[in-house]
């Protein structure tokens, strides 16, 4: 039996076809099957009643126009299927193709989002008129997936905007542009407010162009800013590559190099063989494992842990409508905003008048950068800081229903302003603490009600940084955990939960990583080398220089801190070969990391000025070398390992939480999908990812030692996945 249509014909007595996009078996239309046969047989329709047809209007009866490829097929595809995908794609082009030459005026009407398969849709249409609807957004967001736009959209975007164009504002990036943002950068071209106003201007498109067809079917044509061929554009393509390589830092991101090889190449051919170029590239892309990774964590574990996985069920949702923030440092100033500008009031407060004003001042310092960029308004920019209420008065609190302390970290005064306000907010307020190392559970012994105490772990700058990491101590509520979770998302952020650990999930496993940088230095091992081999595994930050931002004081105290409570415990302390070197910059050397103007860099007023020669002096030997695949595995494998031991204590109960946590949080790769991911992707699977571990160890030591947990999963042929979660 033929699947049902996903593609409705309706035809008006002027002639006028309106296609409407709406495939009955899901919630949005996607490029399945059921489409491409649907899209073949209009495609056979118009070209046999085309002398009926006086022009086409393409929209869709979702809330989304198009919701693009099918994640889901994309995930399961596998290497050998190469050839069928891309005979798949090439179809669905030509059929789109078909329809562009049919010479009838194509109207798209795009009355909700058009990303990637939506917006490649749309652009094989000779006029875009986009609605602004809540949530339309519009671009080619492929290479955030590991992807690039195979559905024509490389090939038309090259053609419509020119290669420079259309590689930095669509295409690299793949930036999403809300409707009149889209209409700047010529990806649409007009925007309307209502439906009826954009069935309107459809349909006076097709009365005024009865014969149209797309500029570059014009003889004559030529792309925008020249293609390769062209002096002046040759003489800048060299630039890009390098730019590229830039930007990636050398890392593994194959989307990248296929886009520009796809929009590059396309340039110098024909319509139909840069689609079939496109194809190739999109094929390489969708058959590999970094596309996988990234779609996994990108798409579903990001939707799995902003849809609640890790909130307990029972209570209500609630939503907080004015909160104290303790301590308007650099971490409550920009707490304070995240918190105003979702709309809740805020009291922010310090020690004094002054300090809680200038804690403000960061508020409106964000929101003048926005204003002169054209990102508010003057009116959203004053209600947005007449919600912040600074003050030194604890009196001011009142009526507060959750608290978020951020003042310097020393437990004695946590306990101390926590006591202070207790009792003039409201009487079941959440109480939450922005720590970075203090166990939630020795926090919550300061207060009264402990089961409503929890951590709330921003990351600096928090009006950027997109992860807040909730901390269950031993005696945190459900109640409070479904508070801090819903207070997360309402404030636009992305929670995961995790148990109360040293460092909880973030800061300990990203310890590890800049510990094994400093190991290597420790080794005698070059330290530019170290840092590129950051760099080349895709790390934002390189390692040293990560290590002079949270200063070299932090690590000792830390060390401190957890050796104390080892030994407490009856345990032995193990020290790490990190220690040593970090010993002898604070102690012998003065040198405590970039705040204090000196650390593995120089700093020239304030500004990093390379790798202290120091370094090499001290600690560098000759001849101290280890393969660069060792060394950008021992970063990688140092977090997965630790991640691992998290999910085994508990610390970590869900799969999408750290893989998500690490790449959003503490900067893990993108590329591998997120720590867990990356043990999954390992070439040869868990079995090829505890090899390398051994081998590793046997190398460097036993902190590279296999968990159990890693040896069950491997022996057991399973992978790091969560259980589907509970209905
Ligand atoms: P900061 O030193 O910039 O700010 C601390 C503020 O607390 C100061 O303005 C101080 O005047 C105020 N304060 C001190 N005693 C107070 C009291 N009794 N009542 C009200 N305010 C008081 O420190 P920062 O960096 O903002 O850190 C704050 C907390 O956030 C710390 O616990 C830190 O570990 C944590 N954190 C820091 C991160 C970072 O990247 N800096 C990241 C995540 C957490």
């Amino acid at each position: 039996m033929a699947a049902p249509s996903t593609i409705r014909w309706e035809q008006d007595d002027t002639g006028v076809v309106t296609l409407t996009l709406d495939d009955p078996n899901q919630s949005a239309n996607t490029m399945n099957a059921a489409f491409a046969a649907s899209l073949a047989a209009t495609a056979d329709r118009l070209e046999a009643e085309r002398d009926g047809v006086r022009g086409v209007i393409v929209t869709s009866a979702k809330k989304t126009f198009f919701a693009g490829g099918d994640l889901n097929d994309l995930l399961a595809v596998r290497p050998e299927q190469a050839r069928e995908l891309f005979d798949r794609g090439m179809a669905i082009k030509r059929d789109l193709r078909r329809i562009e030459t049919l010479g009838r005026p194509v109207v798209a009407a795009i009355n909700g989002a058009a990303l990637g398969g939506g917006l490649e849709i749309a652009l094989a249409c000779h006029h875009r008129i986009a609605l602004d609807a809540k949530g339309s957004k519009i671009g080619l967001p492929e290479a955030t997936l590991g992807l690039l736009p195979g559905g024509g959209g490389v090939v038309r975007t090259v053609r419509l905007l020119g290669i420079t164009d259309a590689l930095l504002n669509v295409l690299l990036q793949g930036q999403q542009y809300r409707p009149r943002a889209a209409r700047e950068k010529g990806l649409v071209h007009e925007v309307v407010d209502t439906p009826e106003e954009m069935l309107a201007a459809a349909r006076a498109f097709i009365d005024a162009h009865p014969e149209s067809v797309q500029p570059w079917d014009v003889k004559g044509y030529r792309i925008p800013g020249g293609t390769p061929a062209h002096p002046k554009f040759a003489a800048n393509l060299p630039a890009f590559p390098a730019n590229l390589a830039k930007q990636l830092g050398g890392a593994p991101y194959p989307a990248q190099r296929n886009i520009l090889a796809a929009a590059v190449e396309g340039a110098q051919v024909d319509f139909e063989t840069a689609q079939a170029i496109e194809s190739r590239y999109f094929t390489e892309l969708a058959t590999g494992q970094t596309a996988k990774n990234m779609i996994q964590a990108f798409f579903f574990d990001l939707q799995a842990v902003n849809s609640g996985r890790s909130r307990p069920r029972g209570p209500e949702p609630r939503k907080v409508e004015k909160v104290a923030v303790l301590g308007a440092g650099m971490m409550g100033a920009g707490i304070a905003y995240a918190c105003a500008r979702a709309g809740i009031e805020v009291v922010l407060k310090d020690v004094s008048a002054e300090a809680a004003e200038k804690g403000k001042a960061y508020s409106a310092g964000l929101l003048d950068k926005a204003l002169a960029k054209g990102r508010t308004t003057p009116e959203k920019r004053d209600a947005l800081l007449a919600r912040i209420t600074p003050t030194a008065d604890p009196a001011d609190l009142a009526g507060c229903d959750a608290v978020i302390e951020a003042v310097f970290e020393d437990t004695a005064l946590k306990h101390k302003v926590f006591q202070e306000i207790q009792d003039v907010v409201a009487p079941d307020a959440l109480l939450c603490s922005n720590t970075s190392t203090i166990p939630i559970t020795t926090l919550a012994e300061g207060v009264e009600r402990q089961a409503d105490f929890i951590g709330l772990h921003f990351f600096s700058p928090v009006d950027k940084m997109p992860l807040v990491e909730i901390i269950r101590g031993e005696r945190t509520g459900d109640e409070a955990v479904a508070r801090a979770f819903d207070l997360v998302r309402q404030i636009n952020k992305t929670p995961i939960v995790v148990r109360d650990s040293r460092g909880f999930f973030t800061s300990r496993v990203i310890g590890q990583f800049i510990n094994e940088g400093v190991a290597m230095v420790a080794e005698g091992i070059e330290p530019a080398s170290v840092e590129q081999a950051a760099a080349q595994a895709g790390y934002p930050a390189k390692v040293l220089s990560l290590m002079d931002e949270l200063t070299l004081t932090l690590p000792r105290k830390i060390r401190r801190e957890a050796r104390q409570a080892v030994e407490a415990a009856g345990g032995t302390w193990e020290p790490h070969p990190a220690d040593a070197v970090i010993d002898r910059m604070v102690e012998e050397f003065g040198r405590t990391g970039r705040s204090g103007g000196a650390g593995f860099y120089d700093y020239v007023d304030g500004r990093r000025a390379g790798l202290w020669p120091g370094l090499r002096e001290h600690f560098t030997r000759e001849g101290a070398r280890i393969p660069f695949e060792d060394m950008k595995e021992r970063m990688l494998f140092s977090e997965a390992l630790d991640s691992i031991r998290c999910l085994q204590e508990g610390v970590l109960t869900s799969v999408a939480d750290a893989n998500i946590g690490s790449v959003l949080g503490i900067g893990f790769p993108g590329w591998t999908g997120g720590v867990l991911q990356y043990v999954n992707g390992y070439p040869g699977g868990l079995p090829g990812f505890v090899a390398r571990a051994r081998e590793l160890q046997a190398r460097y030591g036993d902190r590279f030692a296999p968990p159990e947990l890693l040896l069950e999963k491997a022996e057991k042929g399973e992978t790091f996945t969560d259980a589907p979660a509970a209905a």
